[in-house]
């Protein structure tokens, strides 16, 4: 079925949403993005992504192409639209068209597209087994802490590890992981305290990872904030993943050695279904009211 995609104020069918070849976004990833999750009908964290989009924006000095009740209006319709009350809201703002060329007016029209994607997020089979990653050299540019769309060498080393029978890759910088290839990442020491890596420009602020540190210290686990090695992780209780696309997702080996012998640790579980639970309360509803 065809889904209907939002384009600069207008609503297409996705076969007709069509993005000028000089967009900026294509020819320079000259954009930025957000990714939403919808469940129960309900958007997920959305102040926090609608947050670190405008984060995004202003770093890169592109203007804000709608207000911030027109922000939420659209990703209530664009979920209406298609039907979703399970699966993820895309929006992606590039700083618009123009000739080719490197040096970029002030004046560019933003181009907004929006569009979902139908998914069972709710019923990730991943969460019963973990995941089995690769450590790999870091290699994006210095400012991850924009969401850009920049994400070739994200895609490459993720296409790699998954040939090599991985599914995600961990960077590593000076001997220090950043995050995974689209997640953040963190430990449980066998003392029980969660150690995730402090917020810089080495790695995306995840809307999630703040959802669940808040969460982890409401539940009484210590949480610390600081570089670890892959040594460190290697030696961990438990690890596990933070996204928008599968919440909590627990991490049982790493480069093939496991961690704690290679099943799902009970944090991760608890923190999943503790934050499932918790969204479900407090979600923004789709429904018109
Ligand atoms: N990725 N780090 C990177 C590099 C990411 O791309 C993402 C999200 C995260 C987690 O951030 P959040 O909790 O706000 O989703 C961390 C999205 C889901 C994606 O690219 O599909």
């Amino acid at each position: 079925m065809s889904r209907t995609v939002y384009l600069n104020g207008d609503w297409h069918a996705e076969a007709d949403a069509k993005v000028s070849v000089f967009d900026r976004g294509f020819l320079f990833a000259d954009a930025i993005y957000e990714v939403t999750a919808v469940i129960d009908g309900k958007l997920i964290d959305y102040p926090g992504h609608a947050a670190r989009l405008k984060r995004s924006l202003t770093a890169l000095d592109i203007p804000m192409p709608v207000d911030d009740d027109q922000l939420l209006a659209l990703h209530k319709e664009i979920a209406r639209r298609n039907g979703i009350t399970e699966g993820l809201i895309y929006l992606q703002v590039s700083r618009g068209s123009q000739d080719r060329d490197f040096v970029f007016p002030s004046d560019l029209k933003p181009t907004l597209v929006m569009f979902t994607q139908a998914k069972r997020v709710l019923d990730n089979p991943k969460w019963k087994t973990g995941l089995s990653l690769e450590t790999v050299a870091e290699g994006r540019w210095s400012q991850r802490q924009i969401k850009t769309v920049q994400l070739l060498y994200s895609s490459l080393m993720k296409t790699e590890a998954a040939r090599r029978g991985f599914d995600d890759v961990l960077f590593v910088e000076d001997g220090h992981i950043t995050e995974a290839s689209s997640a953040n990442f963190h430990i449980i020491t066998r003392d029980g305290t969660l150690v995730t890596r402090d917020l810089s420009n080495v790695l995306l602020h995840g809307i999630t990872r703040g959802s669940i540190l808040d969460l982890a210290q409401r539940a009484g686990l210590k949480v610390e904030e600081r570089a670890f090695t892959v040594d460190e992780a290697r030696s961990a209780a438990e690890a596990f993943l933070t996204s928008a696309t599968s919440f909590v997702m627990p991490v049982v080996s790493l480069d093939g050695l496991p961690i704690n012998g290679g099943a799902v640790g009970p944090h991760s579980q608890r923190l999943l279904e503790l934050y499932i639970s918790e969204r479900l309360q407090t979600g923004d509803p789709i429904a018109e009211t």
